[in-house]
């Protein structure tokens, strides 16, 4: 995570913009993938091939040793899944989660889709996820703090009877995948820096809900985060630039 937060300049926002665009692209395609009958690794392929087509670079692959393109965490899972052999088959619920580098700059979404029919719960588990990320973002501006968006994020799906996830944060973007400042989505307890939003920053708003309780446990290949109590996690995330209104959201598709 770099030291400080990086404030973008003009001609940089143009590269963000279109390493964002390639990758949201992806993410469209990787959920076009969620498939009855398709494996993990047929997903990550889709999304590999569209990011490599479109100019982009897979920048997960590799990333601390992390094999693939995508993360794809399947129903308790709640984030990082290697994809492999692993079919979706209705009624499970497919996270898909990645980033694209265009010109030295990364993007960064994720989202949480339905293989066909799927219960009532995860249904309005991913919905209220992909809400909270809205709910967040409405504090996204100059004026407000980091925290104020986590506030609401916890607020929003604590209100719909789920949880926010603690072991995991957003975080700023640019050149690095990771860098300051931590985007929490929930009240951290302590002092924890609690910096103003300013105009030029990107940072990655991301929700991850769990059904059931917050605690996690990472599976033994090091990587997959599963909810402790194997409940159902959603995940939804965009890369977003701060401006002098409201906020842009960079990673924007049509089916966001
Ligand atoms: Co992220």
């Amino acid at each position: 995570m770099a030291e400080s937060i990086t404030i973008k300049s003009p001609h940089e926002i143009e590269i963000m913009r279109r390493a964002a665009q390639i990758t949201a692209g992806a993410r469209s395609m990787g959920r076009q993938a969620v498939r009855d009958g398709l494996t993990t690794r047929q997903i990550d392929r889709a999304v590999h091939e569209y990011i490599v087509k479109n100019g982009g670079k897979p920048s997960c692959l590799g990333y601390e040793g992390f094999p693939a393109a995508t993360c794809v965490s399947v129903n308790d899972e709640v984030i990082h899944g290697i994809p492999g052999k692993r079919i979706v088959r209705n009624g499970d619920i497919v996270s898909i989660d990645l980033c694209a580098a265009y010109r030295g700059f990364i993007g960064d979404c994720a989202g949480t889709y339905p293989v066909g029919e799927v219960s009532e719960e995860a249904k309005k588990l991913i919905e209220v996820t992909r809400q909270a990320f809205f709910e967040g973002i409405r504090f996204a501006k100059v004026g407000y703090r980091v925290h104020d968006i986590g506030e609401a994020v916890q607020d929003y799906v604590e209100s719909h009877g789920f949880s926010v996830v603690r072991d995991f944060v957003g975080h700023g973007i640019g050149r690095s995948m990771h860098e300051a400042p931590e985007v929490p989505n929930y009240r951290p307890e302590g002092h924890r820096p609690n910096p103003r939003l300013v105009k030029g920053m990107t940072i990655c708003v991301e929700p991850m809900v769990c059904a059931g309780d917050w605690r996690i446990r990472i599976l033994n290949d090091g990587w997959t985060v599963v909810t402790a109590d194997h409940s159902l996690a959603a995940h939804y995330e965009n890369t977003i630039l701060i401006t002098d209104g409201e906020p842009e959201i960079l990673t924007m598709a049509d089916d966001i």
